[in-house]
């Protein structure tokens, strides 16, 4: 018998995110469930969170023994409806697309108990348009991760007019069990942190630009004169420019502000394919 606060937890997807939220999940002691749409990608997400203990055991961060229970936890299915049925919670971790967190949402919301809490990882959308339809929407909330998971303190919770203090209470003290310090934010466009640090980064990306000095002086700006662990050109490079394109365009529409108006420069490395870490180059070549 578990006694975290939620003993059964789904995560879909199981992409970074996915991968580190089954693993902060399981060490917190729930069983999980990791699910994606194929065999590839769950093996791919297991394969990363086995890694990422392997690697926390090298370092003597980690037990042998939390490693295999941490493991043992995880099982994996590429069925999102097995993956949800028992649960006590629901945390996707899907593409940052619309439809597709809203078409999954209303069709668990029917297969999952009433009590069960719904969860979203996404760093920027309407949580009200997430949940848009979704029957019993007192339990839906935003649980927005941040990358690497199991490194950073912060869980921002991001709370709807309609989501119940008891569902912010025990997601609240879920986080803690995890590890994390819980924010609660107001459902607004990009949230407190996806709008504070994407707004830095396009201004990074304007500064390049214009000249005004190297990628390696406008991060070292950041990280050796305020104390930042990472520069905004390298964690862009880090999280995709092609995702930061993307949550900057969506910010500069909803909160039509000149601030969120996406660098050409930051376009055309999209377009031009260099995408950051994952394409091998970006402001820095990996
Ligand atoms: N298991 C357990 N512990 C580990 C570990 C592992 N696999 N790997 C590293 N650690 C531990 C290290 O032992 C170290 O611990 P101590 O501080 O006790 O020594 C600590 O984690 C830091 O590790 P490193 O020294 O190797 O690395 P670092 O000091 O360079 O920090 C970092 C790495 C935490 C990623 C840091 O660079 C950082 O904070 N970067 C910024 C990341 C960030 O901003 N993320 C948010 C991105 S935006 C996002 O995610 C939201 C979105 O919506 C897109």
């Amino acid at each position: 018998m578990s006694d975290t606060q939620f003993a059964k937890v789904a995560v879909l997807g199981a992409g970074t995110m996915g991968a580190g939220i089954a693993q902060v999940c399981a060490q917190a002691g729930s069983q999980v469930v990791l699910q994606d749409i194929t065999e590839e990608f769950v093996a791919k997400g297991l394969q990363r969170v086995a890694a990422f203990l392997q690697k926390g055991v090298d370092r003597g961060k980690v037990t042998e023994e939390t490693r295999a229970q941490v493991l043992a936890r995880i099982t994996t299915t590429v069925d999102r409806v097995e993956a949800a049925r028992e649960a006590d919670l629901v945390v996707e971790a899907v593409p940052e697309k619309l439809e597709l967190k809203n078409g999954l949402f209303r069709e668990l919301a029917g297969i999952v108990s009433d009590t069960c809490v719904l969860g979203s990882n996404t760093s920027s959308l309407s949580l009200v348009k997430v949940f848009d339809g979704v029957a019993n929407p007192a339990r839906c909330i935003g649980m927005h991760f941040f990358n690497p998971v199991p490194l950073m303190k912060l869980l921002e919770l991001v709370r709807t007019e309609t989501t119940s203090e008891e569902t912010i209470d025990a997601v609240t003290n879920y986080a803690r069990q995890l590890g994390k310090e819980p924010i609660v934010v107001k459902d607004s466009p990009g949230f407190a942190s996806s709008r504070l640090g994407v707004c830095l980064g396009l201004e990074a990306i304007r500064m390049l630009e214009s000249g005004v000095a190297s990628a390696e002086d406008i991060d070292k700006a950041m990280v050796l004169g305020y104390g930042h662990p990472m520069g905004p050109l390298k964690l862009t490079d880090l999280v995709g420019l092609d995702v930061r394109l993307a949550i900057a365009d969506y910010l500069r529409t909803e909160l039509n502000l000149a601030g969120f108006e996406a660098p050409e420069l930051m376009r055309k490395m999209v377009a031009d394919g260099k995408l950051g870490k994952k394409s091998g180059q970006g402001f820095y070549a990996w």
